[in-house]
């Protein structure tokens, strides 16, 4: 029987979510869950590899499922689950082991760029692609949606596949198409730089008004007087503000810049309202969420559930073909 184009995607749960993952991850993932059958999960085992503090990886999930339902992800379209909610990945993940190649994991960067950032090698960080593959491949996905340093990992997942079905005769495990993100901008945060919680230069998506609107004003700015005009090239508030204006008020914007006779302080104080006003519909959202202590809790649920039942089919016929079963 054909079924739908199914989407697959993780998100780590490693802190509180900024404009630039929104942008860059939410928002897509939110237009493609009308794309075909979306399966979007909270990727806590591979949060792990990391970072082992059981407090903060409860409250991380909680929060980063919290701010996915409220930046549009719907349950009735998208199946949204905790990857922990389904251990048989971990089953999966074994047997995808024992056919990769010790030189496929060492060849990874972003292994690397971890322990090169003080992250310690433990043996979960090493293997994390090897789980990413079974995340994917334990659902049948056709297409992964990734930011560019994924890129490596979906490799890893289509050799893994390669591997597995050539080691145990047959179409056992399903190819997935890699959506490699690459006309996404990259957002830039406060300093100038990517936006990134490990630059400490971020907008968050969500907190109090004064302090959000504060940070704004933090934004680093030339010295050019306020009556002259300002460079419109290379503008970080220029670059913020047409995530969050229509055209027409871009366009208004970089008028201002380019006339002069307003100081940057006037032209960030544009930019905080117009990143404020942005989120109001999420914000919103979000404060219903919240007034429903158990929602989060049964929308989870109930795409554990429906994630085991595909799992437990694809798993099935891996244990039949690797002679577990
Ligand atoms: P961070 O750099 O803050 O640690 P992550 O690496 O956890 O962010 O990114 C999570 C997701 O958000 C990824 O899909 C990544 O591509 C996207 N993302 C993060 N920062 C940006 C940015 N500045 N612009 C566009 N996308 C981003
Ligand atoms: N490794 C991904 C990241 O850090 C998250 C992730 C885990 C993922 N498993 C996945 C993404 C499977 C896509 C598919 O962003």
């Amino acid at each position: 029987m054909l079924r739908a184009m199914r989407i697959l995607t993780g998100l780590q749960p490693s802190g509180k979510l900024h404009v630039g993952n929104y942008f860059g991850a939410m928002e897509p993932a939110v237009r493609l869950q009308n794309a075909g059958e979306a399966f979007y999960f909270i990727a806590d085992y591979h949060a792990m590899t990391s970072s082992q503090n059981a407090n903060s990886l409860r409250e991380n999930v909680r929060e980063l499922a919290i701010d996915f339902l409220a930046c549009g992800l719907d349950p009735e379209k998208a199946v949204f689950f905790r990857q922990s909610a389904v251990p048989e990945v971990n089953e999966l993940a074994w047997l995808l082991s024992t056919v990769c190649p010790m030189s496929l994991l060492e060849k990874c960067h972003s292994y690397k760029d971890k322990i090169a950032n003080g992250i310690s090698p433990n043996h979960a960080l090493f293997a994390y692609p090897a789980l990413m593959a079974a995340d994917i491949l334990l659902y049948d996905s056709n297409q992964v949606p990734v930011g560019k340093d994924q890129k490596q990992h979906l490799e890893v997942t289509r050799d893994l596949a390669v591997k597995f079905n050539d080691t145990y005769g047959g179409e056992i495990l399903v190819m997935p198409e890699p959506i490699i993100r690459e006309d996404t901008a990259v957002v830039i945060g406060l300093d100038g730089r990517k936006m990134s919680k490990s630059y400490g230069n971020t907008l968050p998506l969500f907190g109090e008004e004064k302090p959000l609107k504060k940070l704004v004003m933090k934004i680093t700015t030339d010295s050019t007087p306020v009556e002259d005009p300002k460079p419109t090239e290379n503008s970080t508030i220029l670059a913020l503000y047409k995530l969050f204006a229509s055209e027409a008020e871009y366009a208004e914007m970089v008028a201002a810049h380019e006339q002069g006779g307003y100081g940057y302080g006037d032209l960030k104080k544009r930019l905080a309202e117009a990143y404020w006003n942005y989120f109001a519909p999420m914000r919103e959202r979000r404060a219903e969420i919240l007034a429903d202590p158990g929602y989060v809790d049964r929308v989870l649920a109930q795409g554990a559930e429906r994630a085991r039942e595909e799992a437990s089919k694809v798993l099935k016929r891996v244990r039949q073909a690797v002679g577990l079963s």
